[in-house]
C-alpha cells in the first residue's frame, strides 16, 4: 500500500473538529477508497485546551497556523479558520509557497484572493481544492470543473445561503414578518448575532464570486456584483408573489449577455412549479445551464459541520488518489493565467420581467399615470391585479402590482422614477426581478 497521506488542519471550529471526526469515523473505508490511509498529524487553532469532540493528542499541536504550514510534517494543509485577509490568508500561501496541497471552505478568501493563490499553486505542481466553499456538501465545483468538460455555461444561478432561504420559506409558510423569522433563525443558530453579511447578500456573492470564474473561464470578480438582500422583503411581497404564481428566494445569478457577464444578487421571483422554488429551509441548490445538457439542478445541504466536512473530505481523498503528472486539471477549470478579464455586464441593461408594487393614494387618475409611464418606458405588462387597502392617515390607499413582459432595467427604473414624481405613491415602491427557472 502506498505511504499514509499526512494531513495538517488548521482551524477545529464547527468544520475543522468534524473533519477531523470524520477522518477518524471513516478511516478504514477511505483506506479502501483511497489505497492508503489519511492521518491527521497536525493541527492548530487558537484555544489549546478546548474539547474538540475527538482524541487530537497523536497530532502534533501548533499555535501558528504558518508555522504548522510550513514546518509540520504533512503533505495537505487544510485551512479551516475563515476570514479573507490574516491567518487564513497568510497560511494557505505558506502552504502553497512551501508545495503542499491545499484544502479550503474559505470562500471569502478564494474570492477575494483565488486567482493568486490558484497561479500559485499551478506554478508549484500542487492542488488547491475548495469544493466546500461553495454551497457546503453539495459537490457543484467537482461537476462544473470535471463533470461538464466540453460544455458551454450559459447562466448559473442558485440559492447559496441558507440563512435568507430559511427565512423567505418561513415568511411564506407562516406569514411572519422578516424581523422574526431572522429571530428565529438567531435563536436555531443559523444566523449569526451579526447577520448582515447574510441577509444582504453578501456571502452569496462570495459564492457566486467563485461559480462565475468556473462558469465563464473569467477572473473572479467579486467586487464587480450587483448586491440587493432580502431585508426590504415584506409580507405584501410574498402574498403577491404567491397570488401571481411566483416564490421569492435570494438567487445568485451569473449570467453571459451580449454586452459582458451579469453576476447579481438579489431577491428573485421563480416559478412556483419551478423545480428551485421547491427548495425549502436552510437547504441550498445550484442550476447550471449549460448548451450540450440543458439545465442540471444540485441540490442539499450547504452548511453545517458535518455536511461541509463531507465536502473537504471529499477533497482531502482526492489529493489521497491523485498521482503526480496524473491530477484533476486547474484550480479554475482552466490555468489561471489564462482565465480572462471579466467583462462585467452593466445591471442597467438587464433584461427580464420585472414585479412592480406600488401603494398609492386612491383616487381618480392615478390607474392612467402608472400606465401612461409604463408605455412611456416601452413596458408591455402581462398582469396588473388592484387591491384597495382602506384608509391610511385620512386618505385611501391602494395596491397596485404589475409584473412586466420582458424589459430592460433601465426601462423600469426609469418609468418607477417617473412614477414616483407624478406624487401618487404613499409608500416606496418595490421592485423585483422575475427570473425564469426550469
Ligand atoms: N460552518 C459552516 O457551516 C461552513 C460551511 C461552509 C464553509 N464554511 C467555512 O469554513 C471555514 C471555517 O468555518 P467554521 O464555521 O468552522 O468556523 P469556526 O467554528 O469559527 O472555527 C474557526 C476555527 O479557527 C480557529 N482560529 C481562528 N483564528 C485562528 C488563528 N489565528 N490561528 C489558528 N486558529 C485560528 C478557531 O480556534 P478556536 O476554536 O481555538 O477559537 C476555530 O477553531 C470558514 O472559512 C467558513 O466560511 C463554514
Amino acid at each position: 500500500m502506498a505511504e499514509a497521506l499526512r494531513v495538517g488542519i488548521a482551524g477545529l471550529g464547527t468544520v475543522g473538529a468534524s473533519v477531523a471526526r470524520v477522518l477518524r469515523d471513516k478511516g478504514a473505508e477511505l483506506t479502501r477508497q483511497c489505497g492508503r490511509e489519511i492521518v491527521v498529524t497536525a493541527v492548530s487553532a487558537r484555544d489549546r485546551t478546548r474539547d474538540r469532540g475527538v482524541d487530537l493528542s497523536g497530532a502534533q499541536w501548533f499555535d501558528d497556523p504558518i508555522e504548522l504550514a510550513e514546518k509540520a510534517d504533512i503533505d495537505v494543509f487544510i485551512e479551516l479558520i475563515g476570514g479573507d485577509e490574516g491567518a487564513a490568508r497568510a497560511c494557505v500561501r505558506a502552504a502553497l509557497d512551501a508545495g503542499r496541497h491545499v484544502v479550503t471552505a474559505n470562500k471569502a478568501l478564494l474570492a477575494k484572493h483565488g486567482v493568486a493563490l490558484a497561479e500559485i499553486a499551478e506554478k508549484k505542481g500542487v492542488l488547491l481544492n475548495y469544493e466546500a466553499a461553495v454551497a457546503g456538501g453539495i459537490p457543484v465545483i467537482k461537476t462544473m470543473r470535471e463533470a461538464m468538460a466540453g460544455n458551454s455555461v450559459t447562466r448559473v444561478f442558485g440559492i447559496l445561503n441558507g440563512t435568507c432561504n430559511y427565512i423567505l420559506t418561513r415568511m411564506e409558510a407562516e406569514g411572519l414578518t422578516f424581523e422574526a423569522c431572522l429571530a428565529d433563525a438567531q435563536r436555531l443558530g443559523y444566523a449569526e448575532a451579526d447577520p448582515t453579511f447574510d441577509i444582504e447578500g453578501n456571502d452569496t456573492a462570495h459564492k457566486l464570486a467563485i461559480l462565475t470564474s468556473l462558469a465563464f473561464g473569467s477572473k473572479i470578480a467579486a467586487d464587480d456584483i450587483y448586491l440587493e438582500g432580502i431585508s426590504n422583503i415584506t409580507q405584501a411581497d410574498i402574498r403577491a408573489a404567491a397570488e401571481l404564481g411566483y416564490r421569492i428566494k435570494l438567487l445568485g445569478v451569473a449570467q453571459r449577455t451580449e454586452s459582458g457577464i451579469e453576476q447579481r444578487v438579489h431577491p428573485t421571483m421563480v416559478p412556483t412549479a419551478s423545480v428551485i422554488a421547491q427548495v425549502h429551509g436552510v437547504t441550498n441548490a445550484v442550476a447550471i445551464e449549460t448548451d450540450i445538457l440543458g439545465e442540471l439542478l444540485l441540490s442539499g445541504p450547504g452548511a453545517g459541520g458535518n455536511a461541509t466536512a463531507s465536502a473537504v473530505v471529499g477533497d482531502i481523498a482526492d489529493i489521497a488518489k491523485s498521482r503526480p503528472g496524473f491530477q484533476h486539471g486547474p484550480v479554475f477549470g482552466r490555468p489561471a493565467k489564462e482565465l480572462k478579464p471579466y467583462k462585467k455586464a452593466q445591471m442597467r441593461s438587464h433584461a427580464g420581467g420585472y414585479f412592480i408594487r406600488l401603494t398609492v393614494h386612491d383616487r381618480i387618475g392615478v390607474f392612467a399615470a402608472i400606465a401612461k409611464r409604463m408605455a412611456d418606458n416601452d413596458i408591455s405588462l402581462e398582469s396588473i391585479v388592484q387591491h384597495a387597502n382602506g384608509t391610511e392617515g385620512g386618505t385611501a390607499q391602494k395596491t397596485v402590482i404589475l409584473v412586466t413582459h420582458e424589459t430592460t432595467e433601465a426601462a423600469v427604473r426609469k418609468a418607477v422614477d417617473g412614477v414616483t414624481k407624478d406624487g401618487h405613491l404613499t409608500d416606496k415602491p418595490q421592485v423585483i426581478r422575475i427570473e425564469r427557472a426550469g
